[in-house]
């Protein structure tokens, strides 16, 4: 048997008429930037995350770095994040010229440990971002509570995390901002490269908007250097046409995972722990193991895909040296990235591959 990581083929099956049917409309009309679509998909995802206002643009990345440059983030700020992350976190602040302030993670949720953000907070803190990781969010309360009381900006990294809640609140709805992505492998993903932002502030939004088109308003006249972050109407139309199904294909996440919950009770495999204040939308199903390389080693060569989500905190990449971070700086960060391993999780799994998977894992582990 063959259970791969994540099998899109399996979705783009049951729609690939309405794909077809809805691109082939976008290259009939040649409305191939900005346009209803868009205007469409944004309303779509402002009502979903309990927001008033959305914002499509280019991909996550550029979600993150849009919000950046519209609350005008730059040199000499700080902003506090979690080194547990993929790049685009760290990447956009360190390319705004800010500094990146790294907080260990909660071992168990892999999410910012809010009871460490305070010490990290200094004069120069303009922002905390934290990240919604593998489909749950961070614990925002704690997070809101810090902001509020030192005066910065929330920005929520929500690419993982479309539609999962906290305390009832929907993923983007909390801080200033939120940011989504809509890359082929998360639970609402396009057809290609695409990302959102949120956020309640009407004022922000409108620079939001202006910054995705170099910054201009009205037609050539620039009110601020800002960048080409628009989201293309094909892609619009593709999410358009997956959006209806995101609720059933999370549900049937969640219930894959309880199916590995337990399978996995009572063995030496650490399922994810979800904060009961949380529910996670499984954009990964991550588990901890002992010998972790040579149980990823054994699903490759049982054709089971599997991947390490992350193999290095962002504290120890090269590309950050010059902030002066060494090993053992950030230990739960640390050791996670040598112990977790994301298995298959996607909405189309059968219960045949589902066993397969956890069989294969526990066989070799006992
Ligand atoms: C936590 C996190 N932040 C940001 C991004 C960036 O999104 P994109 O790949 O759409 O640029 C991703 C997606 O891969 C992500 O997982």
């Amino acid at each position: 048997m063959q259970v791969p990581l994540l099998d899109l083929k399996a979705q783009y099956a049951v729609i690939k008429g309405e794909i077809l049917a809805a691109v082939s409309e976008v290259l009939e009309t040649q409305r191939c930037i900005g346009g209803p679509k868009i205007d469409e998909l944004e309303e779509k995802i402002a009502a979903i995350s309990d927001c008033k206002f959305a914002v499509g643009v280019s991909s996550g990345t550029d979600a993150i770095l849009n919000s950046l440059m519209s609350l005008e983030i730059g040199s000499g700020d700080e902003v506090i994040t979690t080194p547990f992350t993929f790049f685009s976190t760290v990447g956009c602040i360190a390319r705004m010229g800010a500094k990146p302030v790294f907080v260990d993670i909660d071992p168990q949720t892999c999410n910012i440990d809010p009871a460490q953000i305070e010490t990290a907070v200094t004069n120069k803190t303009r922002a905390i971002m934290p990240v919604h990781l593998f489909g749950q969010m961070a614990d925002m309360d704690p997070i809101m509570e810090i902001a509020n009381k030192r005066n910065l900006v929330v920005i929520e990294d929500a690419a993982q995390s479309i539609t999962s809640t906290y305390k009832g609140k929907k993923a983007g709805s909390i801080g200033a901002v939120g940011c989504f992505s809509f890359f082929p492998s998360k639970n609402l993903g396009g057809i290609g490269d695409g990302g959102m932002v949120v956020t309640n502030d009407e004022r922000l939004y409108k620079r939001l908007v202006m910054m995705r088109n170099h910054g201009q308003n009205p037609k050539y006249y620039y009110k601020y250097v800002g960048g080409n972050f628009r989201l293309d109407p094909i892609q619009a139309v593709a999410l358009l046409v997956k959006l209806p199904h995101l609720d059933r294909w999370s549900q049937t996440r969640r219930r894959n995972a309880d199916y590995y919950n337990r399978k996995f009770a009572a063995t030496p495999v650490t399922t994810p722990y979800v904060n009961p204040d949380c529910v996670s939308i499984y954009n990964q199903y991550v588990i901890r193991v002992p010998k972790r390389d040579e149980v990823v080693a054994h699903l490759k060569k049982n054709n089971i895909g599997c991947e390490i989500y992350y193999p290095l905190p962002m504290h120890l990449q090269e590309c950050f040296a010059y902030l002066g971070y060494k090993r053992g700086d950030l230990p739960q960060a640390e050791k996670a990235a040598n112990e977790v391993m994301a298995i298959p999780v996607y909405p189309e799994l059968t219960d045949e591959m589902k066993d397969y998977v956890a069989e294969t894992i526990l066989k070799f582990l006992r």
